[in-house]
């Protein structure tokens, strides 16, 4: 898996350095902090999600890559912004300062401000897709699932929810949102670049999935090794956040996940030989320590 997960890095990395401004001209420093924040590793999840369904669908690989830049793009502006003093307040990401403590706070604003309009641009450029309307259905829905009815909605519930105590169900909905939307999204835009509306199987694995991300997201907080995830441990309890290992207990949150492992697996039912490399992502993503 963990080869997997590399090769799709790679290559992702390859599509972002392309599609991102050069390190030039009179606005440089924006450029390097767009490029400090979107090419510093990173597991690369959501593009690994774009390209593993897009070939299912025999997708050609350039256009199934410049989708997986673009949500990595918005992802990677999602981190510059969450970790602002603003926000989650986090001196580290990807072990590394994060773009506000490395370049200064205007500078990771507008960083990721520039991150998220240029992914729009490069799914509405006809090198993503010859027909128009297959990139306005790709553009419709990631804006959905970024936008304030997906993960932006996300990150204002987990803001409004801090020092609070949450029901699971309402932090459910927080994680669907803030999390789930994006790696929903992830699942179902190969199926799109094929002329697809969507795909239900898919659409059911990425629900399922983007809740098991968040909850061993939140398990890594609490019993995570820094120098593994790459972010400092315990800020979830700092900033008194409405977790899941908050809300369940480790050892509930960690029945929670194996029933979500389960589901996510079972999602896949229909796809035989094919769904083996998703499988295996499950069970990363369930047993992950970074
Ligand atoms: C972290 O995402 C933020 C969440 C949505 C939980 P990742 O764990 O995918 O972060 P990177 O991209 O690998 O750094
Ligand atoms: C971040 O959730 C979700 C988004 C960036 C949309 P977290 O705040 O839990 O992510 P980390 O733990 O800082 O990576
Ligand atoms: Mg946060
Ligand atoms: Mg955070
Ligand atoms: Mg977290």
């Amino acid at each position: 898996m963990e080869d997997l997960l590399q090769s799709a890095a790679t290559r992702t990395t390859a599509m972002l350095d392309a599609l991102l401004p050069p390190s030039s001209g009179g606005a440089k420093t924006l450029y390097d902090a767009m490029r400090y924040s979107a090419l510093n590793g990173g597991k690369r999840i959501r593009p690994f999600l774009v390209l593993t369904t897009a070939a299912l669908f025999d997708v050609p690989e350039t256009q199934a890559l410049r989708v997986a830049a673009a949500v990595e793009m918005i992802h990677c502006y999602s981190l510059i912004h969450d970790d602002l003093p603003a926000m989650d307040n986090s001196d580290v990401r990807r072990g590394a300062p994060t773009c506000h403590k490395q370049f200064t706070e205007a500078t990771a604003i507008l960083a990721g401000d520039a991150l998220l309009t240029l992914a729009f641009a490069a799914l509405a450029d006809p090198a993503t897709h010859p027909d128009a309307t297959v990139r306005c259905t790709l553009i419709t829905h990631l804006a959905k699932a970024a936008g304030g009815a997906g993960m932006i909605a996300g990150q204002m519930l987990d803001m409004a929810g801090e020092k609070q105590t949450l029901p699971v169900a309402d932090i459910t909905t927080l994680h669907r949102l803030k999390t789930g939307a994006l790696i929903r999204f992830s699942c179902v835009a190969g199926a799109m670049l094929a002329g697809k509306a969507t795909d239900d199987a898919l659409e059911k694995y990425g629900d399922a999935l983007g809740l098991l991300f968040q909850l061993t997201d939140d398990l890594l907080d609490v019993e995570g090794d820094t120098t593994l995830t790459g972010k400092p441990q315990g800020q979830d309890a700092l900033a008194e956040k409405a977790s899941m290992v908050n809300a369940l207990g480790i050892s509930a949150a960690k029945k929670q996940a194996d029933v979500l492992r389960d589901k996510a697996i079972a999602a896949l039912g229909g796809f035989g030989d094919r769904k083996k490399h998703l499988e295996s992502l499950v069970h990363f993503v369930r047993y992950r320590i970074k």
